[in-house]
C-alpha cells in the first residue's frame, strides 16, 4: 500500500514525463480546467468508479508499469524502454475518459453520456495529438491498452508485433483494474461463466441430434458454427464434428454466403 497522496503521486509522475513532453505542465493545467480527469471516474462500475477513480487508476498503472520494468531491467528489451514515455502512457492511457461529455454524475454514480461514440483508446490518443508530437510506439501503446481481447487493442495484437511498451501498459492497466474490481463484478463474471458453461452444453446437443439426422439442412448448424466459433467458444471436437455434419449435407457455402 502506498502512502503518499494520489495527487502527490501524479506531480511526481508528471515530473518524470517532462523530459521527453516539455508541454506536460500546460497541458496538466487544461485538464485541471477544460476537462473532469481530475474528478472522474475510471468506469460506471467495473473499477475505480467513484469520484477521482480515473486519476487514482492512471497513477497506478504508471506506477506499476514502472516498477514491472525496473525489476525486468536486467533484461535489455525492457531497459531500452523509455521511463519518461512509460509514465506518460500509464498517465495518459485513459485520458479520454476525463473528457466532461463521457461520464455523466447520475445520482450517487455515473453513467456513460450519449454523445460519446468514439471508444476511450481512441478519443485518448486524439486528445494527446493535439498536444504533443508522441512516438509511434506511444501512440501504438494507447490504441491497443485494452489489450489482446477487445476491439481495437485486439485487432492491433493481431495486426503487429507488440512492443514491450505495449505489454507493459496492458499488463499495468491489468493489475490495477483486477484489483480494484467490485465484487459484484466477480460475481456477475461467474455467473457469465456458468451460463457459458449451458450454452456450450446445449450446442452439443444440437450437434448430437444433428449428427443422427439424414439429409440435414446444414445451414443452421453452419450459422452455429460460424457464430460460436467467432465467439471462441468451440472446442477442437465440436469444430470437428460441425465440419462432418456440413460436409455430409450437399449445401454450396459460396452460394449461401
Ligand atoms: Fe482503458
Ligand atoms: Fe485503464
Amino acid at each position: 500500500m502506498r502512502k503518499r497522496s494520489t495527487m502527490m503521486r501524479f506531480c511526481d509522475l508528471v515530473d518524470l514525463t517532462e523530459k521527453k513532453f516539455p508541454r506536460i505542465q500546460k497541458f496538466c493545467e487544461f485538464l485541471r480546467d477544460g476537462t473532469d480527469y481530475f474528478i472522474a471516474p475510471a468506469s460506471t462500475k467495473y473499477h475505480h468508479c467513484f469520484e477521482g477513480g480515473l486519476v487514482q487508476h492512471s497513477v497506478e498503472v504508471a506506477e506499476t508499469a514502472l516498477d514491472i520494468r525496473k525489476a525486468m531491467e536486467h533484461d535489455t528489451h525492457f531497459k531500452e524502454v523509455n521511463e519518461s514515455e512509460l509514465a506518460f502512457c500509464g498517465l495518459f492511457h485513459d485520458v479520454g475518459k476525463g473528457l466532461r461529455e463521457y461520464y455523466i454524475k447520475d445520482g450517487s454514480g455515473y453513467r456513460y453520456g450519449q454523445k460519446v461514440k468514439v471508444p476511450h483508446a481512441q478519443l485518448s490518443l486524439y486528445l494527446l495529438t493535439d498536444w504533443f508530437a508522441i512516438s509511434w510506439e506511444v501512440r501504438q501503446a494507447i490504441l491497443s491498452h485494452n489489450g489482446m481481447f477487445t476491439g481495437t487493442g485486439q485487432e492491433i495484437y493481431q495486426r503487429h508485433n507488440h512492443t514491450v511498451l505495449d505489454l507493459l501498459l496492458h499488463t499495468a492497466d491489468m493489475f490495477s483494474l483486477k484489483l480494484d474490481e467490485p465484487k459484484e463484478v466477480k460475481v456477475k463474471k461467474e455467473k457469465k461463466k456458468v451460463v457459458d458453461k449451458e450454452i456450450e452444453n446445449k450446442l452439443q446437443g444440437v450437434i448430437n441430434w444433428a449428427e443422427e439426422q439424414e439429409n440435414f439442412d446444414a445451414t443452421f448448424v453452419y450459422s452455429l458454427q460460424e457464430y460460436f466459433e467467432r465467439e471462441g467458444r468451440l472446442s477442437q471436437r465440436q469444430l470437428e464434428a460441425l465440419d462432418n455434419i456440413i460436409e455430409n449435407c450437399n449445401i454450396d457455402m459460396d452460394e449461401w454466403a
